[in-house]
Formats: structure tokens, C-alpha cells, sequence
């Protein structure tokens, strides 16, 4: 079967995004990496594209008038290597309706708390300072509103007594890199549906692919 084909869009260092380029490497992982976008120059994840052999597109979005403008050249991109699903990597820009509109329920997301907790930044921060015992990360579908849509996978992380922020962050990031990958593959192996506002995960994987959504 053919391979998923992402897009990555990221805007810093990238972490994630190798996480996804180290899993694409196994041979029997159902995606590949077609394209990765930065809207900021010089980023450390536009390196681990470049080391990977992966196309490296950078669209800052400085250079346009609106946000639809620059969403509009990030849809070029993506089209023009052939990604079927758009996994956002630490990209720091809200992407508008027009571009959900483009690519309805192929757009996912991992975010750095356990959903819908904690949205926005400063997540490890917000945790600490409100004493919760556990938190975690999520890959979940993206809707205009961020850090919102229907959770596709978490992962639990408990907090310790002497926690810090960084310590407790490290901790968190290498659930991230074990659930992107993750949800990748159940996606790409047909196993993810929408019910709603709700992911279902089915234990069956479905050959013709990706996403059966059956209200739409
Ligand atoms: C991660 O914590 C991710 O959850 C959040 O932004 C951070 C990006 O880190 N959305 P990296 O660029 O993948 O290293």
C-alpha cells in the first residue's frame, strides 16, 4: 500500500519532527516525509530536514498581507509535494478556517499537556503552579480554534515534588516523540474515524487508508 505522505509544518528546532523522520525510516512504517515548511528561517528543524534528505520549503509569513495569503502558499507547498496529511511540529502561527477548509480533518497536532487542559503556552509552567499531580501530551485533529479537535492519542506524564518546569518538560517531550509517531501510523493504517467531535480508534487497521469519516 502506498505510503501516507506528510507535511510538517514547524517553526523552531524540531524535536518532533525528527521523531517522525526517525520513525518514517523503518521500512514497514506506513508514512513518509514529503515535504517539511518553516514559516522562520534558520531553524534547527529545517537542518534535520537537510540531514534527512527531505525537501525544505521555508514560507515566512512576514512576507504577506493577510494570513489567508501566506496559508494559501503553504497549501501550494504542500500540494506541490503530494502531502496527504499536514502534521503541525511546534508551528507557531493560528492557521485560519480557509485552511481547514482546504484540508478538512488533515490537519494534526501535538500539544505539550493533556488536552483540553492547559491549552496555549507555558503548559509545564500552568501545570506547576496549579499542583496538578499528572499531566502529559496529546495528538489531537486541529480546529481553528488552537489547541482544540477531537484527541487522536495521550500520553501521561506524573509531576514530581521537585519538579521544574524544564525537568518536568524534558519528561513530557519524550511522550511526544513516542505518540507522533504513533498517531501517524493508526491514521495512515486506516484505524482513526471521526464520530462527532470525538477520534475513534479501532483495533482493525482498514486497507484503503486514512480517515474513513462517515458523516462526511
Ligand atoms: C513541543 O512541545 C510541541 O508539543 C509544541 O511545541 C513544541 C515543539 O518542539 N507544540 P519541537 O520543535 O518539536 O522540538
Amino acid at each position: 500500500m502506498a505510503r501516507l505522505r506528510l507535511g510538517v509544518l514547524i517553526s523552531g528546532r524540531g524535536s518532533n519532527l525528527q521523531a517522525l523522520i526517525d520513525a518514517c525510516q523503518g521500512l514497514a512504517f506506513p508514512a513518509e516525509i514529503a515535504c517539511v515548511i518553516s514559516n522562520v528561517r534558520g531553524v534547527q528543524g529545517i537542518e534535520r530536514a537537510k540531514v534527512a534528505g527531505i525537501p525544505a520549503v521555508v514560507v515566512p509569513h512576514k512576507g504577506y498581507p493577510d494570513r489567508e495569503s501566506f496559508e494559501a502558499d503553504l497549501t501550494r507547498v504542500l500540494y506541490a509535494h503530494g502531502a496527504d496529511l499536514v502534521c503541525n511540529a511546534g508551528f507557531m502561527r493560528i492557521l485560519t478556517a480557509s485552511f481547514f477548509d482546504e484540508w478538512p480533518d488533515r490537519v494534526i497536532n501535538i500539544h505539550p499537556s493533556l488536552l483540553p487542559a492547559f491549552p496555549g503556552l507555558r503548559t509545564h509552567e500552568r501545570v506547576l503552579a496549579a499542583g496538578c499531580r499528572f499531566t502529559g501530551c496529546t495528538v489531537h485533529f486541529s480546529r481553528p480554534t488552537v489547541d482544540e479537535g477531537p484527541i487522536i492519542v495521550q500520553a501521561v506524564v506524573p509531576v514530581r515534588p521537585d519538579d521544574t518546569a524544564d525537568r518536568l518538560g524534558a519528561r513530557v517531550l519524550a511522550e511526544e516523540h513516542r505518540i507522533y509517531p504513533l498517531a501517524v501510523r493508526w491514521l495512515a493504517e486506516g484505524r482513526v474515524h471521526l464520530d462527532g467531535d470525538k477520534a475513534m480508534v479501532s483495533e482493525t487497521e482498514t486497507p484503503s487508508g486514512i480517515l474513513i469519516n462517515p458523516a462526511g
